[in-house]
């Protein structure tokens, strides 16, 4: 591992707006409305990287809490340390795998999860974080009506995010499949969160990328 690398897991260990998923059986989920000393609602930013939504959207929204998730703690540095820098109390990272995610929110906890850029996994369907397995995961612990934001460059993770959704009868609020040549079919407040530019949109866009975005919520039948 290179230095950077190992200066920034080790520094994650200090920050306090940082938990690293510890996988034991022992493992208490957390209560975030303690941790956050509010029951303000909870948005969960999952594959986050350097967590530009969860930051973002946390500086804009400062009567709501984020959470940003990635098993990737380099990444995480950089939005944790942003989060420190613009006095952030209302944004939290966790450094954990998805695939345990249930391990880490109460059910009934989470108003709305966004997935940002997130890996298409061309030969792993299961493995996409809009897969059926993901979504009971997620199911769990979304409140009733929650809503799922996907935000990506990528026709094969959208084209097959849009199938599960017509296959499973999710309940669909919005396509686009250019978000920025349509804008104007979002509400304000979306348009605004829209020109949030993660790391990876930045570098997709740079090569002609067409930016991709869609939000439905889940039928109660799947918890
Ligand atoms: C293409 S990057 C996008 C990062 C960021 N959202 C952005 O737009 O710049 C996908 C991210 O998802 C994370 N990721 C993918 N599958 C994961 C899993 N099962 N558990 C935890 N993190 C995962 C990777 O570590 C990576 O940081």
């Amino acid at each position: 591992m290179g230095k950077e690398k190992l200066m920034r897991f080790k520094a994650i260990k200090d920050f306090n707006n940082v938990t690293e998923f510890q996988f034991k059986a022992e493992n208490n989920i957390p209560i975030w409305k303690d941790y956050f000393g509010n029951d303000h609602p909870l948005i969960v930013e999952l594959g986050c990287g350097k967590g530009e939504y969860s930051v973002g959207l946390a500086k804009r929204y400062a009567e709501k809490n984020f959470i940003g998730a990635d098993l990737k703690g380099n990444r995480i540095f950089i939005g944790a340390r942003d989060a420190i820098l613009n006095s952030l109390n209302n944004v939290h990272f966790l450094r954990t795998r998805i695939d345990f995610i249930t391990d880490s929110f109460t059910p009934n906890s989470v108003d709305e999860i966004w997935l940002t850029f997130s890996d298409p996994q061309p030969k792993k369907p299961n493995k996409r974080l809009s897969s059926r397995v993901f979504l009971e995961r997620y199911a769990q612990f979304l409140k009733p009506n929650g809503k799922i934001h996907m935000k990506t460059d990528s026709d094969l993770l959208f084209e097959y995010t849009l199938e599960q959704i017509n296959k499973y009868g999710y309940n669909m609020h919005y396509v686009l499949w250019d978000v920025y040549g349509n804008i104007e079919q979002l509400p304000q407040t979306l348009q605004d969160e829209m020109s949030i530019k993660t790391h990876y949109e930045k570098l997709f866009s740079s090569r002609g990328s067409t930016i991709k975005y869609c939000q439905f919520s889940l039928p109660d039948n799947l918890k």
